[in-house]
């Protein structure tokens, strides 16, 4: 006899996203179900390309509709769709989903650096990734990404993103001219930070990553007053300046009501390149214990490679570069867990809407 769409739900029912402790079909997750005698295909629509545990959900529905009696065939198609962010009146980029902010205490910590492999490690999972650079002082982007002639187009009254490594970039470098310096003042600040958001043809994105200049200056004031973040990744590395420093950093975005999605911590530890043994740079406090103290999740560790800099001065982010080196092997563990940490956000935000429309 074959087996009823019925079923095949109350078998899948058993399989439970880990992060967001649901089942997947509760979740909503399971689409297109159809069953034709004894071939079963089915759709499971993740909350992220970037999943951690994408492999691990798929073999587990696909032993849990085997085990309906018979069925002989199951065919499933992993996609996966990104949350947005909350509702908001007047939204300056209305089709992007999520807004990514990194940022750090001390300056030199490597939020540049890990903002682009993170963005490179997202969108080699599938998503659609844009890359604004908010360091309006001292804009590293376009030199990062080797594009630092290039300079936008305009259409329809807005500046088309320069694409690179299947990303959509935005920098201030891009419409200055070389050399050029800005004497900038507070408001100035706030109105270049607005342009890169709303002037920019962002069009569908799922995630927008958003390269801060370091402290608590007015462009992370802007950006967090201009759009709703879905939240920000700390950037440090093991000095006790710099663990003090992104502190006062996690503090500000709170009462800015951006939530800490993480501590990312970089260049912590040194592979010796001949003897393969591990040493750590700095004596101070480690990213893990930051994460601890402030009572965030801890994103990962990237350790100190010549590479990293090699590659980035060169216009070559070190995940494309050298993508088979640990640092690589970091960024995309990071952006793997960066991505649970906003799916596990919304899917929070999600409920607290229906648990209670009027105030969400
Ligand atoms: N894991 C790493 N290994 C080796 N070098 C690194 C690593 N991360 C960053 N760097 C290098 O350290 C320097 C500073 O990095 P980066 O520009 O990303 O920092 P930043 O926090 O954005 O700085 P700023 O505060 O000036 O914006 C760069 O030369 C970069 O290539
Ligand atoms: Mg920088």
């Amino acid at each position: 006899m074959s087996p009823t769409a019925d079923q095949i739900l109350d078998a899948l029912r058993a399989v439970q996203d880990p992060d967001l402790r649901r089942d997947i079909v509760t979740l909503g997750f399971v689409k297109e179900l159809v069953v034709s005698e004894g071939d079963v295909s089915f759709t499971v629509e993740l909350t992220t390309p970037a999943c951690p545990v994408k492999e691990e959900l798929e073999a587990q529905a696909r032993e849990a509709v085997l085990a309906v009696p018979g069925v002989e065939s199951v065919e499933i198609q992993m996609t996966a769709q990104v949350r947005s962010r909350g509702p908001q009146q007047e939204d300056l980029v209305p089709g992007v989903r999520q807004i990514l902010a990194v940022a750090s205490g001390k300056g030199g910590v490597g939020k540049s650096t890990v903002t682009v492999n993170l963005a490179i490690a997202l969108a080699r999972q599938g998503a659609r990734v844009g890359l604004m650079d908010a360091d309006v002082y001292g804009p590293s982007i376009p030199l990062m990404m080797g594009c630092p002639q290039e300079r936008p187009l305009t259409r329809d009254s807005k500046i088309i993103p320069i694409e690179r490594y299947g990303l959509k970039i935005m920098s201030l470098g891009f419409l200055l001219e070389e050399g050029q310096a800005v004497l900038w003042r507070g408001p100035m600040v706030a109105g270049t930070v607005r342009q890169l958001l709303a002037d920019v043809a962002w069009g569908e994105l799922d995630y927008l990553l958003v390269d801060l200049p370091p402290g608590t200056g007015d462009a992370p004031m802007s950006l967090a007053q201009l759009v709703p973040l879905s939240g920000v990744v700390l950037v440090t590395t093991p000095h006790n300046v710099a663990a003090n420093i992104a502190g006062k950093a996690a503090a500000l975005f709170k009462r800015l009501n951006a939530p800490i999605l993480g501590v990312a911590e970089n260049m912590a530890v040194f592979v010796c390149p001949h003897c393969g043994q591990e040493s750590r740079v700095f004596a101070g406090m480690s990213g893990g214990e930051l994460a601890k103290t402030l009572g965030v999740p801890f994103l990962g560790s990237v350790p100190l490679d010549p590479m990293v800099s090699e590659a980035a001065d060169r216009g070559v982010p070190s995940l494309i570069a050298h993508p088979d080196r640990p640092q690589a092997d970091s960024f995309r563990e990071m952006a793997g867990e960066l991505a649970r940490q906003v799916s596990i956000r919304a899917a929070g935000r999600a409920e607290a809407e229906m648990l209670n429309p009027q105030k969400a």
